[in-house]
């Protein structure tokens, strides 16, 4: 195996808020990649930092009446402990906020411009003439110009969907202090990326990106690139441009910029060679783990800017999908938006390490974390599965041999089996196939069980506790355990650590997988993991919907007013927030044989964020009302999350809403009502 030398990073959370479940997927993935590396002997190096600057960090310092430094370094401890505390093993925490990084972003910037891929030219934006400063789009809101919805962002609409200029709103406002923008010009500097298409063409399909990722790449590039602004106003909390004052990097420069001066901080305080893994030729291997989010920044611009700037270009960039919770986008008010903070009081970070690791895969797909499932698996694999197999071997070991292992180990096809496998396990993890890994393992955990079980040390101890029979089984059962912690020890490096107490062995590298343990002793068995309870799961959720509570208490948004006696029994807000009501096309309806009410309805949801087509058969009570050919076409608002129901003529997926006084009265939608399918209710 040769040695290699191998540079990972994490994409760097924002320095303005804490890490929450959607981070943690992220770091774990590349965590647990390597923690694997290193296992197998190669050199490799893990490093991440805050991301410092940028309006929203500066703003949120300015609201606690502290320094932006101040605030980012709170953040970063913050930040540090809660990685700790789910077991990521950096090489390096830093900050983009650094002297390194500073001396980066202006070397990096100064070649550019000698190479002539900066251009300049002025630029009309939104200024708040209260707070005077530019407004980016998120900090403008006003009416919609195309359905008039009030309060919209000023890029676009959340009701309609369509996308305009910020100057397009109506009555805009800046939310920062409320005045009313006006439009200002100002010079920009701009990086010119169209001169890189052809280099990216052929970097893109030089296997540095999933397919998925390098097919979005060519449209992009089909489409043609534009030049990215790379310059901000004063006030910005950031590096300033050398040689033009008052102007600021935008904070997505220097942020990737921001991997160099993590690594090269570490540099400073060790044995690494910041040249010999960043010169344009240089042999180490270097991958950057993303979210989908933010594959332009990493795929487009910063090769782009590696690449003139005379650096190496990344080996690969690595993309995962988004993390839903119970098939739904992680929401506070469902108490699912949870933190790192807030799962470390009730849980096992281990847990979580497992059972995303038994989902994850190599592509760009969400992973939904489905709380029931979380804690079936976790018991039924971890703690039934393969703590089992220690527990069930120990106690004999120790009571009828003083904890000493057998001097030769029996069943040597089986135990060849396991070690074989390792090869295998070790190629899944390479591949980001941790799911098949975790597969794997498990698969060969049932076999050690079922040798166990073929073989009852039990009865053979019962008999005679020191049967030299039952040293041998229990010797090659925690031989097989021993080579499943070797396997598992990136997924769970504390729970292998336990597993090297208890057999008193040093340090398991997977290496290791190739000897086997004879007439030593194990230490006495402590249990290594214990069952997750639905109950503490539970427990996490309402800790969550109360941190929202207490948010909003601290800055109460208007609460309205009741209109008058209540018509039915009163719900929470939060009720209220867990019903989803989506506009909807009725395409097809039909008569249900046997049925007096109902119409069988295909409905056409529009189409979810990576554009595809969402539909739902729903079986509804309107039949008195309507002729079905009358009703293909129409729109209505249907509640999308209803569970499913089994109904006697099929499966309902949600229910339509309508109104009147029923009968043959039910009001739908009209088509020409301005409404789309895929339109949220609010
Ligand atoms: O999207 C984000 O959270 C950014 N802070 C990620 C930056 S990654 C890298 F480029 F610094
Ligand atoms: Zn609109």
């Amino acid at each position: 195996m040769s040695n290699r030398k191998i540079l990972v990073t994490s994409a760097l959370p924002y320095a303005n808020s804490g890490i929450h479940l959607g981070h943690l997927m992220e770091v774990i993935q590349t965590d647990i990649w390597v923690r694997l590396q290193k296992m197998r002997g190669h050199d490799c190096v893990y490093v991440c930092a805050d991301d410092a600057h940028g309006t929203a960090i500066m703003l949120s310092a300015e609201a606690q009446g502290i320094e932006p430094e101040q605030h980012i370094e709170r953040i970063n401890r913050a930040h540090q402990e809660d990685f700790a505390g789910f077991h990521i093993g950096f090489d390096n925490y830093y900050t983009t906020h650094s002297e390194e990084n500073r001396e980066f972003a202006e070397t990096i910037f100064a070649r550019l411009d000698a190479n002539g891929h900066i251009s300049r030219r002025k630029i009309t934006q939104l200024y708040d003439p209260e707070k005077q400063m530019f407004l980016a789009d998120r900090f403008i809101k006003g009416t919609c110009p195309k359905c008039r919805s009030e309060d919209q962002y000023g890029d676009n609409c959340e009701v309609c969907g369509s996308t305009y200029s910020p100057t397009e709103l109506i009555d805009p406002r800046s939310t920062i202090s409320g005045a009313t923008p006006i439009e200002k010009e100002s010079e920009h500097l701009f990086f010119r990326l169209p001169e890189f298409t052809e280099f990216l063409q052929a970097w893109t399909r030089s296997g540095t990106l999933q397919t998925q990722v390098a097919n979005k790449l060519a449209e992009w590039l089909d489409s043609g690139l534009q030049e990215w602004d790379i310059s901000r106003d004063a006030p910005y909390f950031g590096f300033e441009i050398p040689g033009h004052p008052g102007k600021y990097f935008y904070v997505w420069v220097d942020a990737p910029i921001g991997y160099m001066a993590s690594f090269k901080n570490l540099c400073s305080r060790s044995d690494y060679d910041f040249d010999a893994y960043w010169k344009a030729d240089s042999d180490a291997e270097l991958y950057h783990f993303i979210g989908k989010d933010i594959v332009n920044f990493h795929t487009l611009f910063w090769p782009s800017m590696l690449k003139s700037a005379g650096f190496r270009t990344p080996t690969a960039v690595n993309v995962h999908g988004f993390l839903t919770v119970d098939g739904k986008k992680m929401s506070k008010s469902r108490g699912t938006f949870i933190n790192a903070r807030t799962y470390l009081e009730h849980l096992d970070p281990e847990y979580l390490r497992y059972y995303l690791a038994a989902k994850m895969s190599d592509g760009v797909d969400d992973l939904d974390l489905n709380l029931e499932d979380f804690v079936q698996r976790v018991n039924t694999d971890l703690v039934n599965k393969f703590v089992n197999i220690a527990s069930r071997c120990a106690g004999f070991i120790s009571r009828g041999f003083a904890g000493q292992l057998a001097s030769e180990t029996a069943e040597p096809e089986l135990i060849r089996e396991f070690q074989l496998a390792g090869e295998t396990i070790a190629g899944h993890f390479e591949r980001r196939e941790y799911s098949k890994a975790m597969r794997e393992i498990m698969a060969l955990a049932d076999r050690a069980n079922q040798y166990i079980n073929d073989r009852q040390p039990w009865v053979l101890a019962k008999q005679n506790p020191q049967d030299p029979q039952v040293q041998a089984i229990c010797s090659v059962g925690l031989n097989l355990f021993r080579l499943l912690v070797i396997y598992l020890k990136p997924v769970l490096p504390v729970l292998a650590t336990k597993a090297e107490a208890f057999l008193q062995v040093d340090s398991l590298t997977w290496g290791d997988a190739t000897t086997l343990l004879t007439g030593t002793s194990i230490g006495p068995f402590q249990p290594l993991l214990h069952r997750v309870e639905m109950d503490k799961v539970q427990a996490v959720l309402d800790a969550t919907r109360e941190e929202l509570g207490q948010q909003q208490a601290a800055s109460p948004e208007p609460v309205a007013t009741p209109g008058g006696p209540a018509l039915e029994a009163e719900i929470e807000i939060d009720d209220f927030f867990k019903v989803d009501l989506r506009v909807v096309r009725i395409v097809a309806a039909e008569q249900v044989a046997g049925a007096d009410k109902l119409l069988r309805l295909e409905l056409d949801l529009g189409h979810d964020e990576q554009g595809r087509q969402l539909s739902r058969t729903v079986f509804s009570g309107i039949k008195s009302a309507y002729d079905p050919d009358q009703l293909v076409g129409r729109l209505t608002v249907m509640v999308a999350n209803l569970k499913p129901r089994q109904m006697k003529f099929g499966l309902s997926e949600g229910m339509v809403l309508a109104a009147g006084p029923g009968g043959k009265e039910i009001f739908l939608l009209e088509p020409d009502s301005g409404a789309r399918p895929g339109m949220r209710v609010t």
